[in-house]
């Protein structure tokens, strides 16, 4: 028998889920099929119900509604009630109950490791940003035990109130939050720069010091675009760094990680990632 997922989001035209879940199955022989939901502002908690009544078996949540799927299962795995958001969910069968994942922060930590094959222990770590991108992917980055992370956002209260949230985080110790002034302190420079901002979406780029580059630092977007070339990573580029990546392969990396959570089986990710880049440079 067929098995049903699906993404849900507001908007939801522009998302690769679909593309890149059904690539999977394909390639992992698995019976399924996987559709793209909007998802309604006022009654998110009611679709969601009547989605999993009627069979659904797995669904992938965007944004806005990350928060609002956390809050409707019974059952969270650490890493997202850590995230305080949740990317995917399931019901479980044992238990009758839905049951919350996030994936967001391992699909990170996965791209990472293929763009620069990068572990990041030791490493010293400046985030940009500090909205929910950022809280899906402080927790693994904690995790992975680097010397240090500083957290910079435009709006300092939101920083700190995000340090606040993840003071009892394993590693939390080496987050520290710093102004752009501050920053200026960090004469050494960093090893990644990682921008979680959303500024890449309408072309601009945080603010942050010159000092923050240094001959070896590597650079990560989290945000995509088709020519894998953001505002941010250009800004970089033109600081001399010559690592760096957007975050499509994290895109891949998370739905990987949510198939297997689904599934119980680990599909490839490159040629995917490979497929959305040829059709995204032909748009
Ligand atoms: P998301 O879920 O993508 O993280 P969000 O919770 O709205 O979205 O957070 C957006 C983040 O990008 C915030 O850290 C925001 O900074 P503020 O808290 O000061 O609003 C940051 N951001 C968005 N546009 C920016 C820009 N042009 N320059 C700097 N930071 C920006």
């Amino acid at each position: 028998m067929t098995d049903h997922y699906a993404v849900v989001g507001n908007p939801i035209a522009h998302s690769k889920s679909p593309f890149i879940h059904r690539f999977f199955a394909t390639q992992t022989a698995q019976d399924m099929e996987y559709r793209a939901e909007l998802g309604d502002t006022l009654n998110f908690e009611d679709q969601v119900s009547k989605w999993f009544d009627s069979g659904l078996k797995g669904l992938n949540v965007t944004l806005p509604f990350k928060e609002r799927a956390l809050a409707l299962a019974t059952i969270r795995t650490p890493r997202a009630e850590r995230a305080g958001a949740a990317n995917t969910l399931r019901f479980n069968l044992v238990k009758r109950e839905l049951e919350a994942d996030n994936t967001d922060g391992i699909g990170l930590m996965r791209d990472l490791q293929n763009c620069f094959n990068m572990q990041l222990e030791g490493m010293r770590i400046l985030v940009l940003g500090a909205g929910g991108a950022t809280r899906g992917i402080l927790g693994p980055i904690l995790e992975s035990q680097p010397s240090a992370v500083v957290l910079t956002n435009r709006t300092e209260e939101r920083a700190r109130i995000l340090i606040q949230a993840m003071q009892s985080a394993p590693g939390s110790h080496a987050l520290i939050m710093n102004s752009p002034k501050q920053l200026e302190l960090h004469k050494e420079g960093f090893d990644l720069v990682i921008n979680a901002t959303s500024s890449s979406l309408t072309g601009d780029v945080p603010e942050i010091p010159e000092n923050v580059w240094s001959m070896n630092t590597k650079a990560y977007d989290l945000a995509y675009a088709p020519s894998g070339q953001t505002a941010f990573l250009s800004l970089a580029q033109s600081k001399g760094v010559t690592e760096c990546s957007d975050g499509l392969g994290m895109l891949v990396e998370q739905a990987a990680e949510a198939f297997y959570w689904w599934r119980g089986v680990v599909p490839e990710t490159q040629s995917v990632l490979q497929a959305i880049r040829t059709v995204m440079a032909a748009q």
